[in-house]
């Protein structure tokens, strides 16, 4: 059995004290990210500068001694080597050129061809597997096909993923193609971050929860399958987490449907409700509300211990339910963690 506590929640051991990471664990809540991000200039250029990729993937390892490390990159480096064009405009967030006609899909290179472009990626993921410490696992990941799609079509974040729903609905074959183009990117991408030395992966569905009916079968669930059932084939060891943030009852019967080995749970889901509708298939990750990394003090114990209790009975990855803000203090991600290594 495992030494990394991760990997033996993975596996669906019931654990005295569940390993704990954190969302977006590397970021702009902490001074030495900020410092090595002014040192590369910017956010993109931080993300394809190995040494400090890596080492930024490595601060709040040192800082906090988290059970897992998450890979340093960005969900829209996949449209990027698809040929999108990507940049970020500070204060504001991503823009991509966008895909609205065929002649803007038949622009975009085949899946295999990404891999010259994220080369950078791997190279992080190889001196993280020799850096990080022997009890620490390194998580790869990717977006999902259509939260991927929903910033392709688009050409950046959106509220209701209204440009990506009308494409849908207006044009489904290119809509289709889309998403299978993607599904195949992810494929590869995640098999090359795995032969680099990733544990386990996950998949980023950000907004599954837009997503009504057969839709959220079709453009959730089913491509999420086809990674899962790829990346099984070729690396049937490695775990995989899915995150179908805002699935609401659809995180029912989603690790079964999909072949995930744990879902991640958003901070809107009964942890309860969750803990007898969703762990009864296997592991769960999550989910206090990141506000609470801004707001500390006995609401974020009482809230933490809630979900250790709920969770207790079952394999369960403490988490929050989605990623940590700018805003957030330090201390208080100090003062979850010494609360769930304390116990009930
Ligand atoms: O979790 C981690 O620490 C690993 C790294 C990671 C980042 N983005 C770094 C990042 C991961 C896993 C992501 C995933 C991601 N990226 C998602 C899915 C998860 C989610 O949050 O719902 C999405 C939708 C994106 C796209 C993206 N990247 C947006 C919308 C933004 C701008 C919003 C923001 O927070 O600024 C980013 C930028 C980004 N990605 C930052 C980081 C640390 C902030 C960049 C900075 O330093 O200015």
């Amino acid at each position: 059995m495992s030494e990394k506590l991760l990997l033996r929640a993975l596996a669906g051991e019931t654990l005295a004290t569940p390993p704990i990471w954190m969302m977006r664990q590397a970021g702009r809540y902490l001074p030495e990210y900020r410092a090595t991000r002014a040192k590369a200039g910017d956010f993109l250029s931080l993300c394809y500068t190995p040494d400090l990729a890596a080492e930024v993937t490595l601060q709040p390892i040192r800082r906090f001694g988290f059970d897992a490390a998450i890979l340093f990159a960005d969900i829209l480096l996949v449209p990027q080597a698809l040929g999108a064009d990507l940049w970020f405009v500070t204060g504001e967030g991503p823009r991509l050129s966008t895909i609205a006609s065929q002649a803007d899909f038949d622009a975009l290179k085949p899946a295999d061809a990404i891999h010259d472009h994220l080369a950078p990626v791997y190279e992080t993921v190889r001196i993280l597997a020799r850096e990080l410490p022997d009890e620490t696992p390194l998580i790869g990941f990717a977006g999902a096909p259509w939260t991927v799609a929903t910033y392709m079509i688009a050409g950046r974040g959106t509220p209701d993923q209204g440009p990506a729903h009308a494409l849908k609905d207006e044009n489904p074959v290119l809509f289709k193609a889309l998403i299978d183009r993607i599904t195949d990117a992810t494929i590869a991408y995640l098999s090359a971050q795995i032969d680099a030395g990733a544990e386990v992966v996950k998949l980023f569905d950000s907004w599954a929860g837009s997503l009504r009916g057969a839709d959220f079968d079709d453009y959730s669930l089913k491509p999420q399958k086809r990674i899962i059932a790829a990346l099984k084939t070729r690396h049937p060891d490695t775990p995989v987490i899915a995150f179908p943030r805002e699935a609401k009852d659809r995180y029912e019967g989603f690790a079964r449907a999909t072949g995930a080995d744990c879902v991640a749970l958003d901070n809107s889901v009964d942890a309860k409700w969750a803990a007898t509708h969703v762990q009864c298939d296997g592991c769960v990750q999550g989910n206090l509300a990141p506000s609470h990394m801004v707001t500390g003090g006995s609401a974020l114990v009482e809230e933490t211990q809630a979900i250790l209790r709920a969770f207790r009975n079952g394999p369960h990855i403490f988490n929050l339910g989605h990623g940590i803000t700018p805003d957030a203090d330090p201390d208080n991600v100090s003062l979850m963690i010494e609360t769930v290594r304390k116990g009930l």
